[in-house]
């Protein structure tokens, strides 16, 4: 079967506040500005993109159990998820495609708790620290998976 060229894009909780939250650490981009730009880099490398974001659990695993039929590749901000949840590593485990895990902020430069990703395990690898570019060099990478 040939590869799906498209890749979900998933945000995770509080995401949607982006612009307005901890704007020293995370931006004065909102969520919408920097899909605007996801968009744009994926028409520029012929991809097609879905963009997702929610505050719970459930609904981020329940995308990536759908993921495999629609979806050559994940691009993830698991956000506070990502220091917490064996049920997102679980499920991109299950779900048998790539899957690139980025942040906005350098999480190895904060808390000592954002120092380690359940996630990263799962994750063909993570891109953390670059502000909202680490979302385009998430896309680039996944691209590069597909
Ligand atoms: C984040 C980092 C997480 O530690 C935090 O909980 C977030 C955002 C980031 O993009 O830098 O919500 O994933």
């Amino acid at each position: 079967m040939a590869k799906k060229r498209k890749i979900l894009v998933l945000n995770g909780p509080n995401l949607n506040l982006l612009g307005k939250r901890q704007p020293e650490i995370y931006g004065r981009l909102t969520l919408d500005q920097i899909n605007k730009k996801i968009r744009s880099l994926a028409k520029e490398l012929g991809v097609e993109i879905d963009i997702r974001q929610s505050n719970s659990e459930g609904d981020l695993v329940n995308w990536i159990q759908e993921a495999p039929r629609e979806f050559g590749a994940i691009v993830i901000n698991p956000a506070a998820y990502t220091h917490s949840s064996v049920a997102i590593r679980d499920a991109i485990t299950a779900a048998g495609i790539p899957a690139v895990e980025v942040h906005i902020s350098n999480i190895y430069k904060r808390e000592e708790f954002r120092k380690h990703s359940y996630i990263a395990g799962a994750a063909v690898g993570q891109i953390a620290g670059f502000g909202a570019q680490s979302y385009l060099l998430g896309l680039r990478a996944a691209v590069e998976q597909l």
